[in-house]
């Protein structure tokens, strides 16, 4: 078989923003601190009747607009906010979807890295039986506490992506660089819905792992620095996106100017800078943000992917743009979303940074709220009742 990759690439967020100067305003801090210091502007932040499997079924339902989802043959579903400790997430998205029932369903997890593990074993699977089609869909609701550093970086989102042979927008090349070590920078024991976080020692791990993961992708591949067009990295927030590009190209001691650099990574940053940190699927929102974002015709150029799950297992890997890419975006649609977005204020914020948590088989009703395709309609009998919009 000649190539395995992305053919299909399709994302979702909410309905709902807060404005970082908001946030700035309600803290009594300078707005630039989150404008400029971490260079994010906007959180989306998930509606009350919307969660990971609304958001994953919003994100994949356009994949679906020219041919049948029966034909999906394998969803792998990634996410680290996930909604029950036994069913996957991915299979609630199985009937929104109407996948076939012959349809293999699994949930995987580790941190934000999992979606890249996701695409690997897709890859593996159509590589074993080239005429299927592999859905990966990754989702996540970022949520921090409030009033502490992350609370900044929160964000929502899901990507959908189809994984198949002779794909039409990325093929990704089978050599990779993979990096593990077992730390504690970001994690969130059973009982917590928010993380317990050491910030600036996890931004100190990811550069580690990043240069870790880097030497291990030389090993295997004989793809040089300079080889690659544009990057594309894990992004908590779009300044660690520059950061750690700037400390690739210091340990190829690359002679481009700051400027080189950063036109190699701003593109994929757009979409992450109005959605905040979307965890597993934020690598390939950046991508899609890349892709749908960039002026010029990128097919045939080479993209290095950086992929970081706290914890921490990182991976770096390359693909190559394909020819006629553009014609198969939903730039358009993605577009019209975000500018249809709903801007909070900071008390209708808290509202829905506090969520009702149905606890002990409480029963909750949500009230419509999304714009999304499917909504999340009630919680009874510890059941989740998920609806067409
Ligand atoms: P902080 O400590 O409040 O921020 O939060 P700070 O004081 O370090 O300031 C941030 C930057 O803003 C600094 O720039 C300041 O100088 C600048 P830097 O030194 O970094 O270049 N600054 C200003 N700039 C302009 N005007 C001003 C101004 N004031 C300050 N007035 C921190 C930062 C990252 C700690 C926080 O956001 C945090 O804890 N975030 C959550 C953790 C995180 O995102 N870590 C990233 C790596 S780990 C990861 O990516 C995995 C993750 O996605 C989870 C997963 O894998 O599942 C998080």
């Amino acid at each position: 078989m000649s190539s395995v990759g992305i053919d299909q690439i399709s994302f979702y967020t909410s309905n709902h923003f807060l404005d970082l100067r908001t946030l700035a305003s309600a803290h009594k801090i300078d707005p630039e601190k989150y404008y400029l210091g971490i260079g994010q502007e906007k959180i989306a932040m998930a509606a009350h009747d919307e969660d990971i499997v609304t958001m994953a079924a919003s994100a994949a339902a356009p994949l679906f607009k020219d041919e049948s989802s029966k034909i999906i043959s394998t969803l792998l579903f990634a996410t680290e906010t996930s909604i029950d400790q036994s069913k996957s997430a991915g299979v609630y998205v199985h009937r929104l979807l109407g996948l076939h029932e012959n349809c293999r369903v699994v949930e995987l997890k580790q941190a934000c890295y999992s979606a890249t593990a996701a695409v690997q074993m897709a890859c593996a699977l159509v590589s074993r039986e080239p005429s299927s089609t592999v859905l990966v869909i990754a989702s996540d609701i970022a949520k921090y506490d409030l009033d502490s550093p992350g609370e900044a970086t929160q964000g929502c989102g899901a990507i959908a992506m189809l994984i198949r042979a002779n794909p039409k927008i990325l093929t990704i090349d089978p050599h990779v660089g993979n990096y593990t070590e077992d730390v504690m920078d970001f994690w969130r024991p059973n009982y917590r819905n928010t993380p317990i976080v050491d910030g600036k020692y996890s931004t100190k791990i990811y550069l580690k792992s990043l240069k870790k993961a880097w030497e291990n992708f030389c090993q295997s591949s004989h793809l040089e620095f300079n080889d690659f067009q544009h990057f594309c990295y894990h992004l908590p927030f779009s300044r660690m996106g520059q950061k750690a590009h700037r400390h690739l190209a210091k340990i190829n001691k690359c002679p481009l100017q700051m400027a080189d650099i950063d036109a190699q990574t701003q593109h994929s940053l757009i979409y992450n800078k109005l959605l905040g940190n979307s965890y597993a699927a934020a690598l390939f929102i950046g991508f899609t943000s890349l892709i749908e974002n960039h002026p010029s015709d990128l097919a045939g150029q080479k993209i290095g992917f950086f992929s970081y799950g706290s914890g921490c297992v990182a991976e770096f890997f390359s693909g190559t743009i394909v020819q006629g890419y553009q014609e198969h975006l939903f730039s358009d649609e993605h577009r019209v979303m975000l500018e249809k977005r709903n801007e909070l204020t900071y008390d209708e914020y808290l509202a829905l940074y506090t969520v009702p948590d149905p606890q002990e088989g409480e029963s909750v009703v949500f009230a419509p709220d999304t714009t999304g395709r499917f909504r999340l309609a009630k919680i009874s009998d510890h059941k989740r009742e998920y609806v067409q919009s």
